[in-house]
């Protein structure tokens, strides 16, 4: 069985999304062992309180450097035995001792084809707004490891979307989440599941 933990920031429909794949049974052997927020008011929050999940908030701005919240955050999710970090909608940068504690088992999830838009600065809307006004055809969604870099870590999977005339940023960003952020997140999930099931 693989432990995730689900890191958070916002309206959490990536979180629901491997909720929902874990109820319909389209992702085993997985077991979402809580869910963490660094907002008090994230509606990710609620979702994991709907669905049973364990969830808590932990801050930055509550610990008086960002390596003692990445100390924290890393034995916190070492005492529930976690085996995989999912990165959701997470807006906080990692601190190198919180990626050092488990390198190598940390994804995120990025609204776009990486390497374009991305790094510094594109997160949310942002992405949708580049790609929008670089005028491309087609964009999409990437699942890759973190690492020490912002968005460089190994890609694991992308899924393609093409943009339509007359997209706002609001109606790419729902089609991005909708077409390719929710079905790769968790399809990725069950990859890593599957390949530790085997590797033991
Ligand atoms: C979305 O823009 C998504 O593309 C990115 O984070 C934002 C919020 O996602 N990964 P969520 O609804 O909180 O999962």
């Amino acid at each position: 069985m693989l432990k995730i933990a689900v890191l958070v920031s916002g309206g959490g429909t990536n979180l629901q999304a491997i909720i929902d794949a874990v109820k319909n049974h389209k992702l085993t052997d997985v077991s979402i062992e809580v869910v963490v927020s660094n907002k008090e008011d994230a509606y990710a929050l609620v979702r994991a309180a709907d669905n049973g999940i364990a969830s808590v908030c932990i801050r930055p701005k509550d610990y008086e450097s960002k390596e003692a919240y990445g100390r924290y955050l890393a034995t916190f999710l070492a005492d529930h035995e976690i085996d995989l970090v999912v990165l959701a909608g997470f807006l906080v940068v990692l601190p190198e001792n919180f990626v050092d504690a488990f390198a190598g088992k940390i994804i995120n999830i990025h609204p776009s084809l990486i390497p374009s838009f991305c790094g510094d600065g594109f997160y949310g809307l942002k992405v949708h707004e580049a790609a929008l006004a670089r005028g491309v055809k087609i964009t999409g969604a990437t699942v890759h490891y973190v690492d020490k870099g912002c968005d460089t870590g190994p890609i694991i999977l992308q899924k393609a979307v093409s943009v339509e005339e007359g997209d706002s940023p609001e109606i790419l960003q729902k089609r991005v989440m909708e077409q390719a952020e929710w079905v790769i997140l968790p399809r990725a999930i069950q990859m890593i599941a599957d390949k530790s099931k085997l590797t033991g």
